[in-house]
């Protein structure tokens, strides 16, 4: 059986926001950005909270914030930012509470895609070019561990929305 809430997982520049909000107009259900519900209950930019209270502080709020919209909506598609799943185990509740969709995609894609991104993300701001390859490579590495506990992995390159409603249907019918 499918899941009422699925989550949408993967590295920054995945393209997890753009496809969940698609997605969830697909299946006529509410969308949720976490980064987004962090920055309105915070009434800061996740940049601002990484900037004056830390990356521990942002971590803390994250996983609050992620309980609260799973009990807050129980019927949505939740994009999820790139470090949720890798931190204070969000990933148990991720898989208990619904269907996650690994969005997939190497490091060079991601890499071209976030140096072309309006959103600099903090993690990357400080870098140079190639410090940002070495530096996503060697993360994404470290964190494919927890993305590939998705139920659903499905290649970023080319994705659509309707591909990954496609994506879903199939799941759904050998589940
Ligand atoms: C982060 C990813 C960001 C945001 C924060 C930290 C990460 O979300 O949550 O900057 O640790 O990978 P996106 O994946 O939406 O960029």
């Amino acid at each position: 059986m499918l899941s009422d809430k699925i989550f949408l997982i993967g590295f920054m520049g995945s393209g997890k926001s753009t496809h969940g909000k698609k997605l969830a107009k697909l299946l006529n259900k509410p969308f949720i950005d976490l980064d987004n519900y962090i920055e309105k209950k915070e009434e800061m930019t996740v940049d601002q909270i990484f900037t004056t209270k830390g990356e521990e502080y942002f971590r803390e709020k994250e996983s609050e914030y992620l309980k609260q919209v799973i009990a807050r909506y129980p019927q949505s598609v939740i994009s999820l930012g790139g470090g949720t799943p890798c931190f204070n185990n969000n990933i148990t509740q991720i898989l208990k509470t619904g269907t996650a969709i690994y969005i997939e995609m190497p490091a060079d894609s991601l890499h071209y895609r976030l140096t072309q991104s309006e959103n600099k993300r903090p993690l990357l701001k400080d870098k140079s070019l190639e410090e940002g390859l070495e530096f996503i490579k060697d993360l994404l590495r470290r964190r494919e561990q927890f993305y590939l506990q998705a139920q659903l992995t499905i290649n970023g390159i080319n994705l659509t929305a309707e591909k990954l409603k496609e994506a879903l249907s199939l799941y759904s019918a050998s589940h």
